[in-house]
């Protein structure tokens, strides 16, 4: 590529401050330096974390920054001693690293990577150090990502390659969201054949849930959302009954229990709020529900009288769905060119990324659940 080696001069859209809308700028991408990738990013979606750290968080640390973290690209260029890439190579790059070595990668038992785990620093919400910058200042890179950019400088630990054929434009979703939902279900949960679930939260990472647990044989799937323009998506994608928690006067956790002898088998949390993380937990049957937190927040603790755990509960998280990242992202993308996995079904919008400040508002809003954004042709 006539690039390599090369500061490449780019378009981005860089938040400068939280709480504004993003602008798109002209930014420079420093050429990779040993162990990284540089690729030019076809296609992006907005994932909530985007907007929790611009519009939610309370951290003021981490700007300018280069939000995006669910895309796909091709490899432009790679830095010294990179070998598992080429340039050409169509890729999804991940948040969360496999460096096949540490300890945690060694383990069956998580799908964390210790070099990551380590490395990530809360306050910028990244773990790498970041080669854009912006009008002479240095930009972060969010997550290590930074998707919402023609071209982004990415650790290889933390790139994953893909199908040649697969649709750049559609497989970006699984490089956040579809794989945390869907593996929350069959990874963390691991939903049994004819079990009952319900799934708090009918965004991207809800509907993927629906989508795992109908995988995983789920006999009842109860989508639960605030926002009842979510269920007909639920509907197509395997959730058997929908749920308001606004259309009823009591608790909903004592309707879900009501609806199902005592509680849930599995329960997800697919929304970031500590009040629908314990509704999640308190909807799930005591001596065997299991119930996983999906959403993300670091605003509040959540509280919960111990009895719920002592009668039989298990809590427990997830990270990326529990799928180990480069191996997890290249099983899925099989999974949609197999047809065994719907991503179609949760874009509603395609547009570019000059208009990524309308996608914010309608995902603000739930008039989007993801809005696939160009960004450099292929
Ligand atoms: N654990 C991980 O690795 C991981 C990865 C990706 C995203 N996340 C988190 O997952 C969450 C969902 O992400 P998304 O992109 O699908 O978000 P989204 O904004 O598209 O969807 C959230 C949904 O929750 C619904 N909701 C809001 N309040 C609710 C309530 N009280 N009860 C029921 N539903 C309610 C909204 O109406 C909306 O449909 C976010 O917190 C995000 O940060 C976590
Ligand atoms: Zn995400
Ligand atoms: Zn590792």
């Amino acid at each position: 590529m006539a690039t390599a080696g090369k500061v490449i001069k780019c378009k981005a859209a860089v938040a400068w401050e939280p709480n504004k809308p993003v602008v798109i700028e002209e930014i420079e991408v420093a050429p990779p330096q040993a162990n990284e990738v540089r690729i030019k990013i076809v296609a992006t979606a907005v994932c909530h974390t985007d907007l929790y750290h611009l519009l939610e968080s309370m951290a003021i640390g981490g700007f300018p920054t280069v939000l995006g973290h669910e895309g796909a690209g091709i490899v432009e260029s790679v830095g010294p001693g990179v070998t598992e890439f080429q340039p050409g190579d169509k890729v999804i790059p991940v948040t969360l690293s496999q460096c096949r070595k540490c300890r945690f990668c060694q383990s069956p038992r998580t799908n964390q990577c210790e070099v990551a785990w380590t490395r990530i620093r809360q306050e910028i919400m990244s773990s790498v150090v970041s080669r854009m910058t912006c009008k002479g200042k240095r930009v972060n890179q969010f997550m290590g990502t930074s998707t919402f950019s023609e071209y982004t400088v990415v650790d290889e630990i933390a790139v994953a390659k893909i199908d040649p054929d697969a649709p750049l434009d559609k497989v970006c979703l699984i490089g956040c969201g579809v794989c945390t939902g869907y593996g929350a279900a069959v990874n963390n949960a691991k939903v049994e054949p004819g079990s009952s679930c319900a799934v708090f939260g009918l965004g991207a990472v809800g509907l993927a849930t629906v989508m795992g647990c109908k995988a995983a044989g789920a006999k009842r799937i109860i989508a639960v959302d605030v926002n009842p323009d979510k269920f007909g998506k639920a509907k197509v994608l395997g959730a058997t009954e929908c749920v308001n928690p606004k259309d009823h006067d009591k608790p909903i956790s004592e309707v879900l229990a009501e609806m199902t002898n005592g509680g849930v088998d599995f329960s997800f949390e697919c929304v970031g709020n500590v009040e629908v993380m314990r509704s999640a937990l308190e909807s799930c049957i005591a001596s065997w529900g299991v119930s996983v937190i999906v959403g993300w927040t670091d605003m509040y603790d959540v509280a919960i009288p111990p009895g719920h755990l002592i009668a039989g509960r298990t809590w427990k998280g997830t990270v990326f769905g529990g799928f180990k990242s480069k191996d997890g992202v290249a099983e899925m993308v099989k999974a949609y060119m197999d047809k065994k996995l719907n991503l179609d079904e949760l874009i509603t919008h395609n547009v570019t990324l000059d208009q990524i400040n309308d996608v914010i508002e309608l995902m603000r809003h739930g008039k989007c659940i993801r809005a696939v954004m160009s960004v450099s042709p292929q």
